[in-house]
């Protein structure tokens, strides 16, 4: 396990400390499913609530978050990578192998009270020594594209070398809008 200290100090509006609970991060197992498929729905949620998804598109990501997919995720080889307080998981990001080359970051989400501490960050550098561990030269991950640029600009900042690739087609992409970023290690 690693223990991670946020990089900045969010005061909330009563002044207080948001971030003085240390963060750790670990490799997530089966047992941590339910805690991780919460925190993902809240994000989705919260993104529609806010107007920056689509009720359709929310729809879409809940049915493809549902436990026994992540499950079977790790099931097949997927690695989860989790930050924690003491009291809750706070972020999580996923990444595995397509093939012999190239693995995929996936999932990568941070709760919203703890957003600009640096955890997103964290969580993708721990995904990428995974991923040099795994041999392969390059990744890709795939997201919705309100959460393209800051993605872009978090994998940037780790110095990675990135490059939007052609949009998708077909009819997923059609209801998410997804765009796909390309890393070269
Ligand atoms: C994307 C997300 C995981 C980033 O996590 P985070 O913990 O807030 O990110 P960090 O604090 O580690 O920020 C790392 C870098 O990302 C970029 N970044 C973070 N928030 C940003 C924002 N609102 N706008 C632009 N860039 C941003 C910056 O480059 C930042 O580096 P800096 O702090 O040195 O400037 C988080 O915003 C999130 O959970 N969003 C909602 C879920 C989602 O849409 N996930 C995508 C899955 S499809």
């Amino acid at each position: 396990m690693k223990l991670f200290i946020p990089n900045k100090k969010l005061v909330g509006c009563d002044g207080k400390l948001l971030n003085e609970d240390p963060v750790a991060l670990r490799e997530a197992g089966r047992s941590d499913i339910s805690r991780i498929v919460n925190l993902i729905h809240e994000n989705f949620k919260e993104l529609g609530e806010a107007g920056i998804l689509s009720p359709e598109q929310v729809a879409v990501y809940l049915e493809s978050n549902q436990p026994s997919k992540l499950a079977d995720m790790l099931e097949n080889g997927a690695r989860a990578v989790i930050a924690e307080t003491n009291t809750a998981v706070v972020g999580v990001s996923f990444v595995e192998k397509t093939n012999n080359r190239t693995a995929k970051y996936n999932r990568i989400h941070v709760v919203k009270d703890k957003r600009g501490s640096g955890i997103g960050k964290a969580l993708v550098n721990h995904c990428t020594e995974i991923c040099k561990e795994l041999r392969v030269g390059s990744a890709y991950f795939r997201a919705h594209r309100q959460a393209i640029n800051t993605l872009l600009s978090l994998f940037r900042g780790l110095g990675l070398d990135t490059t939007i690739r052609s949009d998708e087609r077909g009819k997923l992409y059609e209801i998410l809008k997804t765009q796909t970023v390309e890393i070269k290690f």
